[in-house]
């Protein structure tokens, strides 16, 4: 990736111990700023500390562009709005990873190598039957991505050539993993991707066919499964990209890179959240839907609990995708006729938290996962597997940041610095002397 266009003319001036240095100013392209510190320590001696990242960039990246302030969210450029109304989730994860809609041809090629692609390598799936009962989906999720890299070992040697087949693999694979642990799960048997179906289709196939009680694919949940799919396809530097940015910055393989982002994604303050918040509000329907206790615990200091599905380290002012699935979840309830008391429960809390000054002084939203549970379970998707859904989304923002990753020229392994604040060195002490 070719910098030398952000740089300003301007310079940011540092004075360490009473020495000025000059340090590079980029500015990118929608007018986001930094500092260039890259030569900080080899020219002052010093690092920088900055826990969480807050203040870091970690690459210059072409994919995604957000703005906290504004409440702005565009995948290579295009705002999340369109993207989410007016695409399927196939023609997103193509943009997310070549960097343009497909033409109709594109997308055909593409679809064509989801379909080629979606069965598992049959020894796989007696993994399935080695994990005890009851194990969660996600663990299930990373094991089997990491295995892929020993079933399917092509991209080795050149990753850059083999990231078509290896992109169209995951992306297919990863929703037949997703089916067979649910199936598994619950003890039915396994039901096989179709090729006559869409990517949603065929998913909600897998999940929910049986011999005794064929499923009829339903347009309006297809629509909205493409929506949060779409919703959930790249977040920029978030918790598990970055994961997935720094094990691939060993070289280590895509799939093996992917699992540990998963493995991220799995935290309730991340991806997680997503079953934390219909926990929260089944546990606070269950307690007779006294919600204010649970703000008033939110909001005390010498609680550890937190109001689920609120706050964003980035959206500060609005959380564009929040929006939308709120929306989305009004329709699909609406459209299948459910009723769902937790529906309610949510946007009371909404409410209640918007107008309350400890949300409004922390500018504490609901996010992306405040709603989305609620659309998941009105479609029958069990809560433990949430997450998994979430996963399914963000694979192609995943696979994009690994492949921008391995092509960028600046590229250097992840390797961050630390304050050291253990005892100084010490005389080691022989076992006879070190007491009781
Ligand atoms: N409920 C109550 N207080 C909160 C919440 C919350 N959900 N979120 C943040 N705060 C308070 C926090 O206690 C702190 O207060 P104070 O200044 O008095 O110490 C202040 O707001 C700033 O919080 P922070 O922890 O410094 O913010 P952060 O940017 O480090 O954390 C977060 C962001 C998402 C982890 C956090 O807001 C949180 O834990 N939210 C609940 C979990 C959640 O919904 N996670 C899903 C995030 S969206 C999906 C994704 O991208 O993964």
């Amino acid at each position: 990736m070719k910098l030398e266009k952000y740089y300003a003319p301007e310079k940011a001036r540092l004075i360490v111990e009473g020495r000025e240095y000059e340090l590079p100013i980029l500015i990118g392209e929608e007018g986001e700023k930094a500092i260039d510190i890259s030569k900080l320590r080899s020219n002052t001696g010093y690092i920088t500390l900055d826990y969480g990242y807050i203040n870091t960039g970690s690459c210059a990246s072409a994919i995604t562009y957000l703005d906290g302030d504004r409440g702005i969210l565009n995948y290579r450029g295009y705002p999340i709005d369109d993207l989410a109304e007016k695409c399927t989730f196939v023609e997103v994860a193509y943009l997310l990873v070549h960097g343009s809609l497909p033409t109709v041809k594109q997308l055909k090629h593409f679809s064509g190598l989801l379909n080629k692609y979606a069965l598992i390598h049959e020894d796989m799936v007696h993994f399935f039957d080695r994990f005890p009962q009851g194990s969660p989906p996600m663990s299930i999720l990373s094991s089997m991505v990491n295995a892929l890299s020993v079933f399917y070992p092509e991209m080795i040697n050149d990753p850059l050539l083999q990231i078509d087949m290896m992109t169209a693999r995951l992306i297919s694979k990863v929703r037949t993993i997703a089916a067979f642990s649910y199936k598994k799960a619950m003890g039915h048997p396994l039901v096989y991707p179709r090729h006559d179906y869409s990517y949603c289709a065929n998913f909600l196939n897998m999940m929910f066919h049986t011999s005794v009680a064929p499923y009829e694919v339903n347009p309006v949940v297809v629509d909205v499964l493409n929506k949060l799919l779409i919703l959930h396809g790249d977040h920029e530097q978030n918790c598990s990209t970055s994961t997935v940015r720094l094990v691939g910055s060993a070289h280590v393989n895509l799939y093996a890179s992917i699992s540990a982002g998963i493995s991220a994604l799995w935290g309730p303050l991340h991806g997680g959240a997503n079953q934390a918040v219909i926990e929260m509000l089944e546990r606070i329907q269950h307690e007779g839907g006294n919600y204010r206790k649970y703000i008033e615990k939110a909001k005390d200091p010498n609680d550890p609990f937190r109001l689920v599905g609120f706050g964003h380290r980035v959206y500060k002012n609005h959380d564009p995708r929040s929006r939308i699935i709120k929306k989305a979840c009004d329709d699909v309830l609406g459209a299948l006729r459910i009723t769902d008391p937790l529906l309610d429960l949510a946007k009371e809390i909404e409410e209640v938290a918007l107008t309350d000054p400890y949300f409004i002084e922390r500018r504490l939203y609901p996010n992306v996962d405040f709603y989305s549970g609620i659309i998941y379970k009105a479609i029958g998707i069990p809560k433990d597997m949430f997450t998994v859904m979430f996963a399914l989304g963000r694979l192609p923002g995943w696979i994009a940041h690994w492949k921008e990753m391995w092509d960028d020229a600046n590229w250097r392994i992840g390797r961050p610095r630390q304050i050291y604040v253990g005892p100084v060195t010490r005389p080691f002490v022989p076992m006879e002397e070190r007491g009781e």
